[in-house]
């Protein structure tokens, strides 16, 4: 397989590395990917994230995999052993499916590689289309808020959301962003500040309980979320903390929009209930366990609900940047995602 090069995945030499996500902004480590039961705990550590990565991460290592000579059986079960890893963001079940239709097809070696490569390469173009119809909307000097991160670090490409406000960026809007931290594992606060350095995009990172007052003061003109999984009426789950934001937003009257690709469309998804919502380790809301150093402020015995995503209901949102263009309400209530 040919290198491919992403800013937290590289395929380089017939190796896969990750870029262990947990340690940034502060370090940059790479781990090389030697087996599937390496990758599976990378991704459930959160070492390697973010809807699309995760699921280009698999499909890379699947495709390594048949490279390397691993018949069918192999392959189909590395596959369904990768397709459990995170149950809720549904571009890992997308990408192994298009695998399995040519591995139980008996399509191994070549096929079943390009068709990685193929899923890399067309991520970058999925998040180079978004961005493009998202930044149209940017109006000039807008205050944009957004949550978790969406970035070059969770897609192969510039990303969902944020592809969108380093567009608007570079076409000199003027845009200053607020970063909600994101609670309880600061994908806000570590990644998304870090790429917003990197890009040079003015921003401040907030609490994500400072919403709220933000938007009561007049100071957030639009916000700008990914997706892990939309459903067919165009209800979607993303990290916890959005459904909150899309509720403020409707009572303030401020746009919300929800940037993904179609490949996290779930048209056999009728709802938002039907999305499978991952629960998480109590350890990760009664405490800090990171890079930066590790801390329990909770009492030994606390219980806790830890639910990694929410869902918004497709009511609140303004409208859906997709690749192919931008769905409002009447879009979504006719259909559209399930034409996709
Ligand atoms: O738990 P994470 O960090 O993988 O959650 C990521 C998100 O919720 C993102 O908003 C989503 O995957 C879109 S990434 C382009």
């Amino acid at each position: 397989m040919k290198n491919l090069i992403a800013t937290s995945l590289k395929y380089q030499n017939a190796e896969l590395y990750i870029l262990d996500q947990r340690h940034l902004p502060h370090q940059s480590q790479w781990h090389k990917v030697e087996n599937d039961d390496q990758l599976i705990a990378h991704i459930k550590s959160l070492a390697i994230r973010g809807a699309p990565l995760i699921g280009i991460a698999a499909a890379i290592w699947i495709g390594h995999l048949a490279e390397q000579g691993a018949n069918q059986q192999t392959l189909l079960h590395s596959l369904e052993k990768l397709r459990a890893s995170r149950p809720t963001a549904v571009n890992l079940m997308n990408y192994l499916d298009r695998l399995k239709a040519a591995i139980t097809a008996g399509h191994l070696a070549e096929k079943v590689s390009q068709i990685s490569i193929n899923i890399f390469e067309e991520d970058i173009q999925l998040c180079r289309k978004m961005a493009q119809h998202g930044a149209e909307l940017v109006k000039p000097n807008a205050k944009i808020l957004t949550h978790c991160n969406t970035g070059s670090l969770a897609t192969a490409g510039v990303g969902t959301a944020i592809g969108v406000i380093t567009t608007a960026h570079q076409q000199n809007k003027n845009i200053q962003v607020w970063v909600d931290e994101t609670r309880p594992l600061l994908q806000g606060g570590r990644l998304t500040a870090w790429e917003m350095e990197q890009a040079g995009v003015a921003y401040k990172i907030i609490c994500d309980s400072m919403a709220a007052c933000l938007m009561a003061q007049g100071e957030v003109d639009m916000i700008l979320v990914g997706a892990d999984r939309i459903a067919a009426n165009g209800d979607f789950a993303n990290k916890v903390g959005t459904y909150s934001l899309a509720v403020l937003a409707h009572y303030h009257n401020v746009p919300f929009y929800v940037v993904a690709p179609s490949t996290t469309v779930d048209p056999a998804c009728p709802n938002g209930q039907s999305i499978p919502i991952e629960q998480r380790d109590p350890n990760e809301i009664k405490g800090i366990n990171a890079a930066f150093g590790s801390v329990s402020w909770s009492p030994e015995k606390a219980a806790v609900y830890n639910p990694a995503f929410d869902v918004t209901p497709a009511k609140l949102v303004t409208g859906w940047i997709l690749e192919s263009g931008v769905y409002n309400q009447n879009d979504i209530q006719t259909g559209v995602l399930k034409t996709l």
